[in-house]
């Protein structure tokens, strides 16, 4: 059984899926993040288990990701958050379960059923990955223009001096001086190296950003100013997001609906103000009560 027993008194279902039919965000006021649009999920996960021999990674795990939705993963350490990230984004197989995603044209594909060569062809334009480690998400020994043109020309572009211009013009908007453009990321600090892998990519405009941690590595100063970048690049391209996150800070900040997790299940799903402000799992209050106190 799932714990949905433990909620069962409210309204929101415990494993994630907006089972009232209303879209989440339009109940989602004041954040100045936009409504979305568009009335079915881009992205659904359906009882989603992945084992790693007789461990569990996550378990029956089921979550809708709709457009211009930023969802955050929170729990502890070890409760499953990156199992569940890569499975729906398609990075690790799960045991069981389907996740499918709308593409562009309106159809709806099952991940695992297609072929490699489009799968990878969608995660290079459509999606982006943030890895908390940006030597993960980037080609650290090629400058930082061709960090960001390489992604451009995944789409098709060709000319070179449109695609510099447009990798300069990202740069800008991850508020690196362009004329660090010839630059290797190496040479660069660690919330540079983080903007420019931000800046790679959504220069393709995706539609789903999956981020592991984005901020996760970074001093506390840094990951403000970068909280700060994120918010105001997903609100204005209007992006869906899924992040993972231990720091409820940044839960908050950033994302409209939370799902908890605690040994690889989801506990507690809801829009971010409520959970964090009248959460209802008992484990949630702890991780709640915990973090403000630190
Ligand atoms: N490659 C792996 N092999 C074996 N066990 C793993 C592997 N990756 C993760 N796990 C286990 O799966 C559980 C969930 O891990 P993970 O998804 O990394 O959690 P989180 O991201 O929340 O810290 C943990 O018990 C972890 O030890
Ligand atoms: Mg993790």
């Amino acid at each position: 059984m799932t714990q949905s027993d433990s909620v069962s008194p409210y309204p929101e279902p415990a494993n994630g899926r907006g089972e009232n039919a209303n879209p989440p965000l339009q109940q989602a006021q004041g954040k100045g993040l936009p409504a979305f649009d568009e009335d079915k999920p881009l992205l659904s996960a359906s009882g989603v288990s992945k084992f790693y021999g007789s461990r569990i990674g996550c378990e029956d795990v089921s979550i809708d990701i709709w457009p211009g939705e930023v969802l955050a993963v929170v729990g502890e350490s070890g409760s499953g958050k990156t199992t569940l990230l890569n499975c729906i984004s398609t990075r690790l197989m799960p045991t069981t379960g389907t996740v499918t995603y709308r593409m562009r044209d309106g159809h709806i594909r099952d991940l695992y059923r297609m072929g490699e060569a489009e799968r990878r062809f969608l995660m290079r334009t459509d999606w982006g990955f943030v890895h908390q480690n940006p030597a993960d998400g980037l080609r650290m020994t090629v400058s930082a223009g061709a960090n960001v043109g390489e992604r451009l020309m995944a789409t098709g572009a060709r000319h070179y001096g449109d695609i510099r211009a447009t990798a300069g013009d990202w740069l800008g908007r991850v508020e690196i001086a362009e004329d660090r453009i010839d630059d290797q990321p190496r040479a660069f600090s660690g919330g540079m190296r983080q903007r420019l892998q931000i800046a790679r990519n959504l220069v393709t405009g995706p539609r789903l950003v999956f981020m592991d941690e984005p901020t996760g590595g970074l001093d506390v100063s840094v990951q403000a100013r970068l909280l700060d970048l994120l918010r105001g690049l997903v609100t204005d391209l209007g992006l869906a997001v899924v992040v993972v996150t231990h720091d409820l800070a940044v839960a908050r900040l950033l994302s409209h609906r939370m799902v908890v997790m605690k040994d690889g299940r989801v506990i507690e799903t809801g829009l971010t103000d409520r959970v964090l402000d009248d959460p209802r799992a008992p484990y949630t209050q702890l991780l709640v009560s915990s973090i403000l106190q630190a």
